[in-house]
């Protein structure tokens, strides 16, 4: 699977895939995540690629030509499924979100800054827009990371055990049952008993009662779902 961002900046979105599981997918082949610096794509001078809003009022706005001219560049070397506008007035991210997007192949995720980004742009050239929360970041970057990393552990093969991410949180609109590791005994606070009993059985159903227990105290709009 592929992404290309198109961003102001690049610098910013240097290190999120470079670590941990991102990487190792890329290092298998199975993620590749190209950044795009919009500026290398204005034929203005003094490279830019915002401009004051027609009608007036206060903050700069992207101009359409930059953007096409990314978008041509890259859609004449392969077919993109999808290009999406992260904005604080999309489509919440959730996990179906998730999932459904991590079947494509080539996305193209533009990151807006400034006042926005002319409207044209919005209504004639982006697929779907994406916000990953009611709150507004200073820039689409760190909500474009955040996708990719949603999506990228989704891949098949790029988590090692196939299985863990069906047991994620929200796969199931559940949350996950407590996890637990070595000592046994800690201060006096025990490992349940059941995990150590041996019978999977039971530890099962154990791990289904408290994902249930945890979804209806913690988060019980999922159970509507
Ligand atoms: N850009 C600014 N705020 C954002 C948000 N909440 N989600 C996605 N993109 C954004």
């Amino acid at each position: 699977m592929r992404f290309d961002i198109i961003t102001l900046l690049p610098g910013l979105l240097a290190g999120p895939f470079e670590h941990s599981i991102l990487k190792r997918a890329a290092d298998k082949g199975l993620l590749e995540v190209e950044l795009h610096n919009l500026r290398d794509y204005t034929t203005f001078k003094h490279k830019q690629v915002d401009d004051y809003q027609y009608g007036g009022g206060a903050g700069m706005v992207l101009m359409i030509e930059p953007v096409v001219r990314c978008l041509d560049f890259l859609k004449a070397q392969r077919e993109y499924e999808e290009i999406i506008y992260m904005s604080p007035d999309g489509e919440l991210l959730n996990q179906s979100l998730a999932n459904q997007l991590s079947l494509k192949n080539n996305i193209i995720l533009l990151c807006g800054h400034y006042k926005g980004i002319d409207q044209r742009i919005r209504e004639h050239l982006i697929t779907r827009e994406i916000s990953i929360g009611d709150y507004v970041l200073s820039g689409g970057e760190l909500a474009a990371a955040v996708l990719v990393d949603a999506i990228g552990r989704l891949i098949p093969g790029v988590l090692n055990d196939e299985s863990s991410a069906l047991f994620d949180s929200f796969q199931d609109n559940l949350l996950a049952p407590p996890v637990y590791t070595r000592p046994e005994t800690f201060n006096n606070w025990r490992v349940p008993e059941v995990l150590l009993s041996g019978d999977q059985k039971r530890i099962d159903a154990w791990r289904n009662e408290l994902s249930l227990e945890r979804t209806r105290l913690l988060r019980p709009a999922l159970l509507n779902k």
